[in-house]
């Protein structure tokens, strides 16, 4: 196959960080994506729809003119301890909040003020239930006597299958699955649960965090697991199953913070975001399964129509960059430096 077109995707989980870090990387994502889930870790975080609507604003300034009508950011809010149901009310009536994001206070990049006890948010998990707003999870306990690679399955055995017994009906997305736990989990629960899966989950294993040295940008949250969970991850995606869905999880950071002596977590792929997808695809033999896992899936689960416009991908050779510019610093994209052997058009 030389060339594959398919409907425009959109990406169910993205960072895109605020100021002038959001214009470096905002480009990236509208070349390819036509909506993105963005994510409300930043600092502060977004708790109230008055923030997310102001994030939303800045986000669309910070468009080349050219751009602004034909990408479209979904905002998110971030849960605390003290969320108020009626915050959940205000979300549902604003029509530009399409969901509540859970990070486990500790677990991830500026989750410091997430939740520190899930019963303490039941009222306001019961708001979104009856106004049908899914809740978008970071999957991990942050407890330290959890090994961090078991982190993800102990979560789903100690707050997201308890979870979902006690809210039945809340749609929710469990974000960047990383085991074949998670997987399992997801394909057996209602069709209220779904899942994003990013490129380097699909792509990577643990060992590449290791090969030859430390490799600070193979570091992300969840951590990459061991190969029988990539094999799960890739099944899963290209299995045809519409509860598995694109989320690409980039989340950029300048090179000085990820090769540091204590490096954040996250990988950038926005770069090359559907190349790398495609180039999974393909070594799975699936590459007939990725416009429904990229484009129809996530729309479907969110109750978004479906794009009509088309990107074209191209069988043929390039180099990633080094790098990239980040607001004056360098950013180091995924696989910085070597080829990829599919190219957007
Ligand atoms: O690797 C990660 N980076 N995982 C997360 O959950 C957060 C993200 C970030 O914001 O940098
Ligand atoms: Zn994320």
């Amino acid at each position: 196959m030389t060339s594959i077109t398919i409907t425009r995707p959109d990406d169910w989980h993205l960072h895109l960080r605020d100021g002038e870090p959001l214009r470096a990387v905002l480009p990236h994502t509208a070349k390819q994506f036509a909506r993105a889930i963005i994510m409300p870790n930043l600092r502060p975080a977004i708790i109230t729809v008055e923030m997310a609507l102001a994030y939303r604003a800045r986000i669309l300034a910070a468009f080349p003119a050219a751009l602004q009508s034909t990408f479209e950011p979904l905002m998110i809010l971030y849960l605390t301890d003290n969320t108020a149901p009626a915050e959940i009310v205000r979300a549902k009536e604003s029509g530009a909040i399409h969901g509540v994001k859970l990070y486990p206070s500790g677990a991830t990049t500026n989750s410091g003020a997430g939740v520190t006890d899930i019963a303490k948010c039941y009222a306001t998990l019961a708001a979104m239930e009856w106004n049908d707003l899914p809740l978008l999870v970071h999957g991990e306990v942050t407890d330290p006597d959890v090994d961090v690679f078991d982190r993800e399955k102990v979560f789903i055995d100690r707050i997201l299958a308890p979870l979902t017994r006690r809210f039945p009906g809340l749609r929710i997305v469990f974000e960047h699955v990383t085991t074949r736990d998670a997987v399992q989990f997801v394909t057996e629960a209602s069709s209220n649960i779904a899942a994003t899966i990013t490129a380097h989950h699909l792509l990577l294993n643990r060992n590449a965090i290791f090969q030859s040295g430390i490799r600070p940008h193979h570091y992300c949250l969840p951590v990459l697991k061991r190969e029988t969970h990539r094999q799960a991850l890739l099944a899963a995606a290209t299995g045809g199953n519409s509860k598995f869905f694109l989320g690409t999880d980039s989340a950029p950071h300048g090179q000085a913070s990820k090769e540091n002596a204590c490096g954040c977590a996250g990988i950038f792929t926005a770069h090359a975001a559907i190349e790398l997808y495609a180039t999974a695809f393909e070594q799975a033999g699936a590459l007939n399964k990725l416009e429904a896992f990229a484009s129809f899936h996530g729309a479907d689960f969110y109750c978004l129509p479906r794009n009509t416009s088309s990107i074209t991908l191209k069988k043929e050779s390039w180099i990633i960059p080094e790098q990239y510019d980040f607001a004056g610093e360098p950013l180091i994209p995924l696989f910085a430096g070597t080829s990829l052997s599919w190219k957007l058009v």
